[in-house]
């Protein structure tokens, strides 16, 4: 009890240090465009949603198990060297051992796992390069450039000429089925403005490294071919997902910015994210941003082998109303607390390695925020094979999550010791034409 009390103390503590976090739309002028692209984002959205999330965990679950058992196999006969691939994930298994991947990118269209499985980007358009790392024109991008790659019509898989620093003068817009695939370059976007998927269905985004998001002042910026609104203040979010479904971020590299380096709110669903590496930052992921707003119910979300590493401090994720899948992640830093929630968020955490801080009182994984226990005893949260070190303590609550079975088939997750294996390649990868990845 006296361990809990002191425990609080040090988190408002820290919190009051920081930054207050603000819902913006950033919208400064909701004309009838975006009323109606909105609208169509919600209703794909509730189509996106699954009535039995506990199919869909259980399936990767299925994934996990089949790659180890490959990987075992792979590795008795091979060492480890340049030219083999060192894949150690289903999601990884389904391109990196190709070595003409770079002729053959659309297949990672066919890789996502978990609940933004059915993201399929700019599979089925064209393949545009960008050539040109400038910024310059915000509602009439230069051909060439990032800007006005995402902003084209239709499907887009976009690719990058050579490595390059992105420095966005203000948030980049990404309309909907486009792939960002940073593979074959060093593609850094940094010291400037975020990437924002606002009210939009169908987007990957793989193969990049951010950091040093800052705010920017807004202003009238292009978010589609046929569409430039005006913006308010962006807020310096690394990546912000907003009313949108259907989305897949892999293998980024993710560090120190003004707001957090993953949110996503606003009746958001379907959404993988998944060899992520993640370093210097505070507020790491939030999930819906209002106790309020119950739109977030249909938030499903899959967090599968992502490294929380380095210089974090908290919400890993901070999570609200929705469904939350948190499997097999390797968490070896935070500060404060790695997982947390208000408004009774489901979380299944499966796994995981959670290695605590020497700081006694941050030893406990979890963190409830704005209900007493009366409250929150009835929240699931729950964890199943996620390996604790250094005294880390996993408090859980609420009945049992149902796993409904499909055919009979029930996998249980692999255990937290598998974890580090498992994200030993998060991040950005340092992929070679022509040599597995
Ligand atoms: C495992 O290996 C077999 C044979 O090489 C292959 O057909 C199968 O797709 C692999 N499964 C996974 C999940 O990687
Ligand atoms: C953007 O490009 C358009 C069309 O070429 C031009 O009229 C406008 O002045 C440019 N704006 C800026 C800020 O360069
Ligand atoms: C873990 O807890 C035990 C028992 O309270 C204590 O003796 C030990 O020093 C702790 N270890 C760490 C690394 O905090």
């Amino acid at each position: 009890m006296v361990g809990s009390v002191t425990k609080v103390a040090f988190i408002v503590l820290v919190t009051l240090a920081i930054n207050i976090p603000c819902l913006e739309a950033g919208i400064g002028d909701f004309d009838n465009f975006l009323k109606a692209q909105s609208e169509e984002a919600h209703k794909i959205a509730l189509e996106s949603y699954v009535p039995t999330p506990e199919l869909v965990t259980n399936e990767l679950n299925y994934h996990v198990h089949l790659s180890l058992k490959n990987i075992s196999r792979r590795q008795l006969g091979q060492k480890s060297n340049a030219g083999v691939c060192e894949s150690t994930n289903p999601i990884d298994n389904c391109w990196r051992c190709n070595k003409d991947w770079a002729n053959d990118r659309y297949q990672l269209a066919k890789c996502g796992k978990g609940f933004g499985r059915r993201a399929i980007g700019g599979l089925g358009g064209p393949i545009y390069v960008v050539t040109d790392n400038s910024d310059e024109n915000m509602t009439d991008p230069k051909e060439g450039t990032l800007r006005y790659a995402v902003t084209q019509q239709g499907p887009l898989w976009i690719t990058f000429a050579h490595s390059m620093i992105i420095t966005l003068q203000q948030e980049l817009l990404i309309s909907s089925d486009k792939t960002i695939d940073g593979r074959g370059a060093n593609v850094q976007i940094r010291d400037g403005a975020g990437l924002t998927i606002q009210y939009v269905n169908n987007v990957i985004i793989h193969g990049i490294r951010i950091k040093n998001i800052v705010p920017k002042e807004g202003g009238m910026i292009r978010d589609a071919y046929n569409h430039v609104g005006f913006r308010t203040r962006s807020d310096g979010d690394a990546i912000s997902v907003f009313g949108a479904s259907n989305i897949w971020i892999d293998h980024i590299s993710l560090s120190y910015s003004a707001d957090g380096l993953i949110d996503v709110i606003q009746g958001s669903t379907a959404i993988t994210i998944s060899n992520c590496h993640m370093t210097r930052h505070n507020d790491v992921m939030l999930f819906g941003a209002s106790d309020t707003y119950n739109g977030d119910k249909i938030m499903q979300i899959t967090l599968v082998f992502n490294h929380f590493g380095q210089g974090l401090i908290q919400r890993m994720p901070r999570c609200r109303w929705g469904f939350f899948h948190v499997l097999n992640n390797d968490y070896t830093h935070w500060m404060m607390y790695a997982i947390g929630g208000s408004a009774g968020p489901t979380i299944l955490s499966q796994g995981n390695r959670f290695i605590a801080p020497n700081n006694d009182v941050a030893k406990e994984i979890t963190h409830r925020i704005n209900a007493g226990e009366e409250v929150w005893k009835n929240w699931q949260w729950q964890s199943d094979m996620d390996l604790l070190m250094n005294n880390a303590t996993f408090q859980t609550s609420g009945a049992p999550i149902q796993i409904t079975h499909k055919k009979g088939l029930i996998m249980k997750p692999r255990d937290g010791a598998h974890a580090s294996r498992l994200t030993r390649h998060s991040g950005a990868l340092n992929c070679f034409v022509g040599q597995p990845c």
